[in-house]
């Protein structure tokens, strides 16, 4: 059987995971890139062999030439995701669609009612259900040995470093130019809620917060930039030598992948990342971004059947990870997703630690890995796994997060409609 081709519209931090991801896989290839900044796109040109006629640094010639490839990984900004998919589905490409869908509801609903009109599949980024402890967690469930779910508590601890990189001076940053932090950050959360359930949303109620990241909170005689430079860079944990190049074991192996996204470079070094933070966007001072989203949202659900489940997204914590907690008639399950085990609990019964591998500090516990050969494998086969993250299972999270949204900004609680 031939290989499954596929093309990649956006080579940053995402697109080039995905492109990692493909080329391990024996089954595809990929042969076409489109990415606007020159030196991503020719250096995943030349690493994945893709011809010099098939790299693209405008959208309007790659989507001018047709169909490139049986399916398309659209791993653009999230305000980019409307326009690209809705030209891919026209093309005819099958699609991996970086989640959030778009961060406006309508668009959302249009990118499902095109994919139904063309017949084609898109399968939405919802990477930790492909992980080992979200996969494992779910067959638990699904064997029947907690019975019926009656609620899901999910902490997301954002952690502050990465909060301060994305929802504070980096792209996530601001609602106007992505969506609000519980859509672009916990809309894997209230899918997991759902995928978990298998309940649809009745009714949300939310609130939010904004403390620290705030003009007023500056200290005395604070710079606009850290390396200004900042008298405070000693005692300030934001400082950006902390945050990206310091010696601080939570934060330097993630965000050390970050740094072609702030450089630019597809081969930056330490010398270039001191060079920009001088006086890009992720060398601010946290105090003085222009940063609106929510640092600490609550989200609770009614969900069918009497089921609940509450939701809390927070900035501040020292790791990245989700403390889960999903109580059954039968039993419970308690865990930390990347610890690589949860607690299984029996009432009267047994009460054991279940290990699962715990899919490395990169790549979302191994969900990149496995969204990305679900999809090979489904386009070989025409057979969706159960797990598949298609849209109509997505937009249903994404209602319950636009539904939050307006709760927030309005205090009252917002019903769902529910289909019957
Ligand atoms: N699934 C997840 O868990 C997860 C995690 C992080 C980000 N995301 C989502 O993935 C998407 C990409 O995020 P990222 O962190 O890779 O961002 P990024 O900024 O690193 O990458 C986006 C890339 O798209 C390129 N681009 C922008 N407009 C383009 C255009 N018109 N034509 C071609 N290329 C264009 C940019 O130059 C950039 O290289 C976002 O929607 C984000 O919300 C998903």
């Amino acid at each position: 059987m031939d290989k499954i081709k596929i093309a990649i519209i956006g080579m940053g931090n995402r697109g080039r995971r995905y492109a990692y991801q493909i080329g391990q896989n024996p089954n595809a290839e990929i042969t076409a890139v489109c990415e606007k900044n020159p030196a991503h796109l020719y250096a995943a040109a030349e690493r994945y062999g893709v011809k010099k006629e098939n790299a693209f640094l405008s959208d309007t010639e790659f989507f001018k030439r047709g169909k490139l490839a049986d399916a398309l990984v659209i791993a653009t900004q999230d305000r980019d995701h409307y326009g690209h998919a809705i030209a891919a589905l026209n093309a005819g490409y099958q699609l991996l669609l970086e989640k959030p869908v778009s961060p406006i509801p309508s668009e959302c609903e249009e990118i499902a009612a095109l994919a139904h009109e063309k017949n084609l599949q898109v399968v939405v980024c919802h990477v930790l259900r492909y992980s080992a402890f979200y996969d494992t967690i779910k067959r638990v469930i699904d064997s029947g040995a907690i019975g019926e779910i009656l609620s899901i508590n999910d902490i997301e601890n954002v952690g502050y470093w990465h909060f301060s990189h994305s929802y504070v001076r980096g792209n996530w940053r601001n609602e106007s130019e992505t969506g609000p932090s519980i859509l672009a950050k916990c809309c894997h959360d209230l899918d997991i809620i759902y995928y978990f359930s298998g309940k649809k949303c009745q009714e949300v109620f939310s609130s939010g917060s904004r403390k620290l990241f705030l003009r007023e909170n500056a200290p005395d005689g604070a710079t606009d930039y850290c390396l200004a430079p900042c008298p405070h860079r000693k005692t300030c944990a934001y400082d950006v030598k902390k945050i990206y190049y310091g010696i601080t074991r939570h934060t330097i192996p993630k965000m050390g992948v970050h740094i072609k996204v702030i450089t630019g470079m597809a081969k930056p070094k330490l010398k270039d990342l001191k060079e920009v933070l001088k006086t890009s966007p992720y060398g601010r001072c946290v105090y003085k971004c222009d940063n609106d989203v929510m640092e600490n949202q609550n989200v609770a659900l009614c969900l069918d059947g009497g089921v609940s489940a509450n939701l809390t997204m927070t900035a501040f914590s020292r790791g990245c990870f989700r403390r889960l907690c999903i109580s059954g008639t039968k039993g419970e399950i308690i865990g930390i997703d990347g610890e690589g085990k949860f607690r299984l609990n029996i009432f009267g019964g047994v009460s054991k630690t279940v290990k699962v591998s715990s899919g490395g500090i990169f790549g979302h516990l191994g969900g990149d890995r496995m969204i990305v050969s679900d999809f090979i494998e489904f386009l070989r086969t025409g057979i969706a796994p159960a797990r598949l993250s298609a849209i109509d299972v997505t937009l249903e999270s994404h209602r319950i997060a636009f539904a939050a949204e307006e709760s927030r900004k309005t205090g009252k609680a917002v019903k769902l409609k529910v289909e019957s």
